[in-house]
């Protein structure tokens, strides 16, 4: 048998020890959270990119009475980003999430699962992205999506 450890290196730093860009993302992402529309959840989830050409991009989560057409935050931002500047790689993600007391969570909301595999994508086609993940006890801050959804499936697996 063999057998190996895959690991995600996480560091939790203050907003004070993040550097300008990164805060001003950070609060863009909290700003998104108000834009959310989750009547049935009632999760309110905000997403910002910072884009390589300099521009950032919001997105909130959508939801749905028919539940799985809903779209998370992270997605919803993803999307305007490709559809409005296409081709351009993603440098950092921000999400912040306000639960159902309407106050900031006190633990990081991480991309579920599907939106992993989406930011894998633009990981694979255009390089890192680096994720911030707000929460009130401090930013969880993730080097890579490849961290987060270790052993990849991509185009190359094809
Ligand atoms: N949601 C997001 O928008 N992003 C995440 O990272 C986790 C979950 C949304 C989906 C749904 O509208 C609500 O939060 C509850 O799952």
């Amino acid at each position: 048998m063999r057998e190996y450890t895959l690991t995600t290196q996480v560091r939790v730093l203050t907003m004070e020890e993040l550097t300008p860009e990164e805060s001003r993302l950070v609060e863009l992402a909290k700003k998104a959270t108000y834009s959310s529309y989750s009547p049935y959840s009632h999760f309110c989830v905000g997403a910002a990119l910072l884009l390589e050409n300099g521009e950032t991009v919001c997105g909130s989560n959508q939801e749905n009475a028919s539940f799985p057409v809903g779209c998370c935050a992270e997605r919803t931002a993803m999307h305007y980003a490709g559809a409005h500047y296409p081709g351009v790689g993603i440098k950092v993600l921000a999400i912040a999430a306000r639960d159902t007391s309407g106050e900031f969570t006190s633990e990081a909301t991480a991309p579920c699962g599907m939106c992993r595999q989406a930011l894998a994508e633009a990981e694979h086609r255009f390089g890192p992205i680096r994720i911030l993940l707000y929460c009130t006890e401090g930013v969880h801050c993730i080097d890579s999506v490849g961290e987060l959804l270790p052993m990849t499936f991509t185009s190359e697996s094809l």
